[in-house]
């Protein structure tokens, strides 16, 4: 298109806005500012812009009005939020200056949480911690010696949840405990009540309470932490002192167990007998790293996969031709008379497109966890300043349509055939340094836990006087988010399929 043909008016407009654009551009790469954001106001900054729930979906909002990258001040605290899979690689390939976690005054530092690997800072110590979850889990072939575990922990959750069909939820919380109790510190569990379980699930609540955002002024005026425990307004040092034992509690006593275990050589194969049974030196430090280690495991691994399994539970009620389709493959590879287990898994794609569409239809972290700046860097043009807080908002990078077409529909097909969708494990277990360490045993148990389920159970809708009661997917707030309660119905499909998971 020529100027004569725009007129001279536009044509001078459109000169203008050339040369502005070219001096914005400049501007840009010459002192770098921070990523663009709605607009606060002075000293608060966006404090009334926040959201204070389903942050991801008012994220994703400002990500169309801003771009990929957008920020916000909270009181002069830098937020920076990246809405898609490339803004996320670009901070990515600089894995060591974002993989920082901000301290929290109350859950971190006062609880004592900031000793486990979810909240430790980058460095050499969280590198040490990694590294022996890495030994542990870091690995399909180091997860590959749990595979039995995990089948048999596996049938006993079908077992139970065929004699109490009501109570899917509290089945996978034992699956998932039990599982990992077992691995970490060869504890088996009991099925009701078990009281390491709720050591771990109270010290665990507790955290989920001290983190809360805006729950503690000491987050916000960390000086406070020197408040004394009798002074007015210093019931949290009360509250804090509590939690911080029942944080003691949980990282020594399930530890202590395995230990006798080990001192009179009975200790099964776990992480910690693993860690200690063939160490020539085993000084105070590397017991603290071993002990600390294995108890971020059941806070970091349960609930997660409690959740998306909950999600591919929803996914079946809502989709029953995926479920037929997924339940012919396993009929015709595995036959009616056994159990599926791992070794299936190359045989059955379709199985394993549910459990890839799994982890990406329901979200189970929509933010991640947040991490921190350690440095000041420059990211497509924008400043990422040292000390600011980065949020990948995850839910917005697998529920974008230029990836996924038609996002929120359940589609295992997506990645089957020549022209695959991505990946979605890209994604959903978080970026950088941190990235999350359980992510093969996560896969692995959420591939167990279907296929196993699909062999032997049909999920439907739940009925009411006749009528199906049709759920809706909707995500519920916090770090972990599960879905919504819903209505379901789990049923054997035959004699024969309840009879393979018979025992105890
Ligand atoms: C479907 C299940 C799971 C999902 C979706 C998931 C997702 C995540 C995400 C998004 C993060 C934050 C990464 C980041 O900061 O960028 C994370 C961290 C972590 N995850 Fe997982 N996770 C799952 C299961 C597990 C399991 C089974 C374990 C271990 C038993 C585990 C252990 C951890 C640990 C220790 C961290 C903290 C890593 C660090 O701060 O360096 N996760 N996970």
């Amino acid at each position: 298109m020529s100027f004569s043909v725009l007129g001279p008016a536009a044509a001078g407009l459109a000169v203008a806005l050339l040369v502005v654009s070219r001096i914005l551009a400049y501007r840009k790469s010459i002192t770098p500012y921070l990523p663009p954001g709605p607009r606060g106001l002075p000293i608060i900054g966006n404090v009334f812009d926040m959201p204070n729930s389903k942050q991801w979906l008012t994220y994703a909002e400002w990500s169309r009005q801003y771009g990929d990258i957008c920020s916000v001040k909270i009181l002069g605290q830098p937020l920076v939020i990246l809405n898609s899979a490339r803004a996320m690689e670009d901070l990515d390939r600089k894995g060591a200056t974002y993989s920082d976690r901000p301290k929290l005054e109350m859950g971190g530092e006062l609880v004592g949480y900031s000793k486990t690997v979810v909240l430790m800072p980058y460095g050499a110590a969280l590198r040490n911690y990694r590294k022996h979850i890495g030994r542990l889990i870091g690995s399909a072939s180091a997860v590959g010696k749990y595979l039995d575990i995990e089948e048999e922990e596996t049938r006993k959750f079908l077992r139970r949840l065929s004699t109490s069909p009501n109570e899917l939820s509290a089945q996978l919380r034992k699956l998932s405990g039990s599982l990992i109790m077992k691995m970490t510190y060869g504890i088996e569990v009991l099925a009701n009540n078990d009281p390491f379980v709720t050591l771990v699930e109270d010290a665990n609540n507790n955290f989920n309470i001290a983190s809360t955002p805006g729950k503690f002024l000491v987050d916000v005026f960390p000086v406070l932490r020197f408040l004394p425990e009798w002074f007015p307004g210093g019931g949290f040092k009360t509250l804090a002192r509590e939690w911080s034992k029942a944080f003691n509690d949980m990282v020594d006593v399930p530890y202590n167990v395995a230990w006798q275990q080990i001192l009179t050589g009975t200790a099964p194969r776990s992480f910690v007998s693993a860690a200690l049974e063939n160490e020539e030196k085993i000084t105070s430090e590397y017991i603290y790293e071993i002990k600390h280690t294995a108890g971020s495991l059941y806070g970091a691994g349960a609930d997660t996969t409690v959740s998306a399994q909950h999600g591919f539970f929803l996914a079946m009620v809502l989709h029953p031709e995926v479920q037929k389709l997924a339940q012919a493959e396993i009929d015709a590879f595995v036959g009616p008379d056994r159990l599926p287990g791992y070794a299936d898994r190359e045989h059955l794609p379709y199985v394993n497109a549910v459990v890839t569409e799994s982890l990406r239809w329901h979200n189970v972290a929509p933010l991640g966890v947040p991490h921190r700046a350690t440095e000041d860097g420059v990211i497509d043009g924008y400043l990422i300043p040292k000390g600011a807080i980065i949020i990948a908002n995850l839910w917005n990078m697998l529920h974008d349509p230029e990836v996924y077409p038609d996002p929120f529909t359940f589609n295992p097909s997506r990645y089957i055939g020549k022209e695959t969708q991505r990946d979605p494990r890209h994604f959903a277990f978080g970026f950088g340094r941190r990235v999350c360490p359980g992510m093969h045993l996560a896969d692995a148990s959420l591939y167990i836990c279907i296929v196993m389920s699909l062999a032997v159970f049909d999920i439907t809708y739940a009925m009411e006087d006749g009528v199906p009661l049709v759920p809706v997917h909707e995500n519920t707030n916090g770090t972990i988010s599960h879905p919504k309660p819903y209505k379901y119905n789990v049923k054997p499909r035959s004699a024969k399929a309840f009879s393979l998971i018979s025992g105890p």
